[in-house]
């Protein structure tokens, strides 16, 4: 379970591949829900951010191709095929068939699709802050099917599922998370 560099230099490979601050934006969400979870679960919290951080290498230069590239990129910057599938099964179903299996797996599965959810809910709200944002109001944006209308609900059910977790628990730990990165991402800090 070795990584082959340190957070900085993984940011700066991350850079290498992307430059849309959308896309870094996400990276660095599912970053920190995959760090959050490491912790709580008592896993090892960087490497779980770095399998976080990488997952969409490739995304920016092929996105017809998405995943494909990415096992070239990581295996040129010394990561280990454990790694890669890690990286690889976030798009299990859509990209890849590489199954989640692992809990880090399943994690990053659920969290990759539900941090953007929660994001599009944060800027919706008049504060523009992830700090006052609670569950119930992301709760009910899931309910409503035209909000943010391509984000797949089922996949993020069946991710829940398949980590063990109430979907509500998921996404309290994924707001969480966001709010530790809320200035980075843009939002506001709350109003005095
Ligand atoms: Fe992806
Ligand atoms: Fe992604």
């Amino acid at each position: 379970m070795a990584l082959p560099m340190d957070r900085a230099a993984a940011l700066e490979l991350l850079k290498t591949h992307t430059h849309t601050q959308s896309l870094i934006h996400h990276a660095i969400s599912v970053e920190a829900a995959m760090r959050h979870f490491a912790e709580f679960y008592g896993e090892d919290v960087e490497y779980w951010g770095m399998v976080g951080l990488l997952h969409d290498l490739d995304y920016e230069e092929h996105p017809e191709e998405h995943c494909q590239y990415t096992p070239g990129y990581l295996r040129e910057a010394g990561f280990d095929e454990d790694f890669i599938r890690a990286v690889l099964s976030h798009g299990y179903g859509l990209c890849t068939d590489v199954k989640p299996e692992k809990q880090m797996e399943k994690v990053i599965y659920t969290v990759d699709e539900l941090t953007g959810f929660i994001t599009a809910v944060a800027l919706m709200r008049p504060s523009k802050s992830l700090l006052d944002l609670e569950v119930k109001s992301v709760k009910k944006k899931f309910k409503d099917k035209a909000f943010a209308a391509k984000v797949d609900r089922d996949l993020i059910c069946g991710g829940a599922e398949m980590m063990g977790m109430e979907l509500d628990q998921v996404m309290e730990h994924c707001i969480l998370a966001l709010r530790t990165i809320n200035a980075e991402l843009g939002f506001q800090p709350l109003a005095e």
